[in-house]
């Protein structure tokens, strides 16, 4: 993140009230795009074996479990989801699309220091992390059949790749500073134009047969205020490669930032590690400008209240 990204958003937070234009609108025409995202570093490419590779026998059992988890995870890991999320819903083709965090990207990348929690996780405690928050719901012990097919169908889809190497494609690309803050209306007009067909007029997803064939994306059914996708950067990152679906890069990189804030200036579920005060759990969990929550947008104080009730105004 360059430095002014953060003045940005301070300047955007600190008009959210009014519409429109901000003053720094001004100063969007002389930035240049950052062009520090490609590092030296080589970045191998990788290509994850074909699901007719799973072998048969005990252990190819637990990679087609894994899969069933990953596809399926309200079905088949009823006790540690909270909300009607799919692992598969973020992370896309079964986790194996590049630039969708895939699996084969992240698995020979842990151990690994997160800031997150401030200690070193294996890729156990990272699948853990994703269950409290990215599904709202209970962290597996590390030794539960959940984890330890998720972790069989990652090694899996990563057998060849280099351990420790940062592959093309894994994680989510970043996208370059916005000219302009991120900016709730121009958001909003994203959304109804690009993305309110199919996750729903009021972005409460759409069901049929009882079951979201539309997810979430805020609301009482959606990711928490714990979850990496309530960061503006990456819910920027992961809808410009990946929104609309099957069209992703059809968003300018100024459209995926506004229309990440549209998403992330929504009321969710609260974040688990919330202790009773907001602003001293913003302070602990969310000081960052990539984060909304303990802040008021559109005269809405994020993070204050218990989640809207499916079809109610969001
Ligand atoms: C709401 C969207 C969402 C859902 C649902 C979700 N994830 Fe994620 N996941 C993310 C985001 C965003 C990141 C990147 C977070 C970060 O960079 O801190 C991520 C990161 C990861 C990573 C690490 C990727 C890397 O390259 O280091 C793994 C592994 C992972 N998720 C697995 C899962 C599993 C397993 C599930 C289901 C139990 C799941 N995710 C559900 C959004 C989601
Ligand atoms: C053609 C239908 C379609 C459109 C249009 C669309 N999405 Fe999605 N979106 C999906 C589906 C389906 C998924 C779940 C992934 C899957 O099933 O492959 C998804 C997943 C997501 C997710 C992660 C899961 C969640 O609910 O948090 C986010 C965030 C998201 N979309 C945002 C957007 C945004 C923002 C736009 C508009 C720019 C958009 N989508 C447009 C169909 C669509």
């Amino acid at each position: 993140m360059s430095l002014r990204l953060p003045a940005l958003l301070a300047g955007a937070l600190a008009l959210a009230a009014c519409t429109g234009r901000t003053p720094l609108d001004a100063a969007a025409a002389q930035a240049p795009a950052p062009a520090k995202a490609t590092s030296a570093k080589a970045t191998p490419a990788f290509a994850p074996p074909p699901e007719s590779a799973i072998p048969d026998g005990p252990y190819g059992d637990m990679v087609r479990q894994g899969r069933e988890i990953f596809l399926h995870t309200r079905r088949n890991a009823p006790a540690y989801v909270g909300n009607g999320l799919d692992c598969a819903d973020c992370h896309l083709d079964a986790g194996r699309l590049a630039d969708s965090a895939p699996l084969w990207g992240a698995y020979g990348m842990y151990p690994q220091y997160r800031k997150k929690n401030g200690h070193v996780n294996s890729y156990g405690e990272r699948l853990q992390g994703c269950f409290m928050y990215s599904m709202n719901g209970k962290a597996p012990p590390l030794d539960d059949k959940v984890i330890v097919a998720l972790e069989t169908y990652s090694y899996w889809m990563a057998q060849g790749a280099p351990l420790g190497a940062k592959l093309a494609g894994a994680g989510y690309p970043r996208v370059p500073d916005p000219a302009r803050a991120p900016d709730y209306a121009r958001g909003q007009a994203v959304f109804e134009r690009d993305c309110a067909l199919c996750h729903g007029a009021d972005g409460l997803g759409q069901k049929a047969g009882g079951r979201y064939v539309f997810p979430p994306l805020w609301g009482p059914d959606s990711f928490n205020w714990g979850a990496g996708m309530h960061e503006l950067d990456k819910a920027a990152a992961f809808i410009k490669a990946n929104m609309p679906l099957g069209r992703g890069g059809l968003l300018s990189d100024q459209e995926a930032w506004d229309v990440a804030m549209f998403m992330d200036a929504h009321e969710r579920p609260q974040d688990p590690r919330y202790n009773g005060d907001l602003a001293a759990t913003r302070k602990a969990y969310h000081d960052t400008p990539m984060s909304l929550y303990g802040r008021r947008v559109n005269g809405r104080l994020l993070g204050a209240q218990p989640a809207v009730e499916p079809g109610g105004e969001p």
